[in-house]
């Protein structure tokens, strides 16, 4: 059979023609996620950096095997990868693709995903999970698998579930009802994060949230494994809720698994909305973020300017509180013309708020102001805008 050839990163892999990306292809290879593996390769190459062992990586659903064979042969320090999938197709092709890029640190298998993390408990220090569809039904097999002081990346692509087009497989999959708002996709990266420490969290594990996105169809969240019950237990107090007023998109985060939630707006009397339990606590840390953006340098992307964007942008996220407002979807409420973006930050700042624009959409921002202040500042940009237009 002739096949095509795919160049990424360093390394080349063959895969059988395919006309549409689908998950009914022979071999499932998405060239939409080169951004995702550049992101990944610089997530675990600062993971590295950080601890004292060799990476031990389970690519637990390898399809081509690009991202496996990407690690062996992109991250430095590396002591093996195992490339597993279910589908024998994509495991043979997997194994000539890592021979044929000269790595004799790789080993492929074919397996159940969660059969492969219970039998090889405690033997990897990164797992990479990336099915198709939802990652909820291998999670408590990852969590058992990973030891203190290794790695998590996980890849969600039912975003109409976490995000709130479809509440009810949420709650199936997640045991968390999601919310359609201009700020789902955080909700539904917060979902996935809330999911994962609870699950972890049966085993006295904790998780510290490293760096998180949406991008395109899909949510990526990477974080470290510690251990303890009571440290576990303090981590869960990140456990919380979102209340949101569909009427004034007045929001308000409440803490805690049971806590006591305003059923009405305290601006405008109209009922709320819940999403939740989600992990209301960072889901971005600076330092780890910057540590990837000066490895960026060092190794050969692709979509280096385009992960180096995203990266910055997310950076800058750490530490903010949750949700963003969407300066369209207030000047819409408010009928008038949205002022530009910067002003508003610059605004912001100037009045001792933090304020950032966010990587989820490019009309978002995030600020510890209270939307009244959001709201009166947008007001007075339009108001100077009308009366001294610029040329
Ligand atoms: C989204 S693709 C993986 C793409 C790959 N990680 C990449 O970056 O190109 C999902 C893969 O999971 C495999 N798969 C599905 N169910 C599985 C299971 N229970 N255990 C292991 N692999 C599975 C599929 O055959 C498919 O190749
Ligand atoms: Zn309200």
């Amino acid at each position: 059979m002739d096949h095509v050839l795919i160049n990424e990163g360093l390394v080349h892999i063959r895969i059988p023609p395919f006309e549409k990306v689908s998950s009914r292809a022979p071999v499932f290879y998405n060239p939409v996620m080169e951004l995702n593996r550049d992101l990944s390769v610089l997530a675990l190459q600062q993971f590295k950096s950080e601890i004292e062992k060799g990476l031990s990586i389970c690519d637990a659903f390898g399809g081509s095997g690009i991202r496996g064979i990407r690690y062996g042969k992109e991250v430095s320090g590396v002591d093996g990868v195992v490339i597993n999938d279910v589908n024998p197709l994509a495991v043979s092709l997997a194994r000539d693709n890592s021979l044929e890029n000269g790595l004799d640190n790789v080993t492929v298998c074919q397996m159940d995903a969660n059969l492969l993390l219970r039998l090889c408990k405690g033997k990897f220090n990164v797992v990479d999970i990336d099915p198709f569809g939802t990652p909820s039904p291998f999670i408590d097999s990852v969590a058992v698998n990973l030891p203190r002081n290794s790695m998590l990346a996980v890849t969600a692509t039912d975003t109409s579930a976490l995000c709130g087009t479809y509440p009810e497989p949420c709650i199936r999959k997640y045991g968390s009802n999601s919310l359609k708002t201009e700020y789902c996709h955080e909700n539904g990266l917060r979902i996935l994060a809330g999911y994962l420490s609870l699950s972890f969290a049966r085993y006295r594990k904790f998780l510290t949230f490293k760096f998180s996105h949406s991008t395109e169809h899909y949510l990526r969240l990477y974080a470290t494994i510690s251990k303890g019950a009571k440290k576990t237990d303090k981590s869960l107090k990140n456990m919380g809720y979102i209340a949101h007023c569909p009427s004034c998109l007045n929001r308000q985060v409440y803490r805690g698994m049971a806590p006591i939630v305003d059923v009405k707006c305290t601006r405008c009397n109209h009922l709320m909305r819940v999403a939740g339990p989600l992990w209301c606590g960072d889901i971005q840390d600076s330092d780890f973020i910057s540590g990837m953006i000066e490895k960026s340098s060092e190794l050969v992307l692709n979509q280096e300017k385009n992960a180096i964007k995203l990266l910055e942008l997310c950076k800058a996220e750490s530490g903010a509180p949750p949700t963003f407002y969407d300066i369209h979807t207030i000047c819409s409420k408010l009928k008038i013309s949205a002022p530009p973006l910067k002003d508003l930050l610059d605004r912001l700042k100037a009045e001792d708020h933090m304020a950032t624009p966010t990587h989820f959409t490019p009309t978002g921002i995030k600020t510890s102001a209270p939307l009244e202040v959001v709201e009166s500042l947008v007001e007075d940009l339009v108001k100077k805008q009308k009366f001294y237009p610029e040329k």
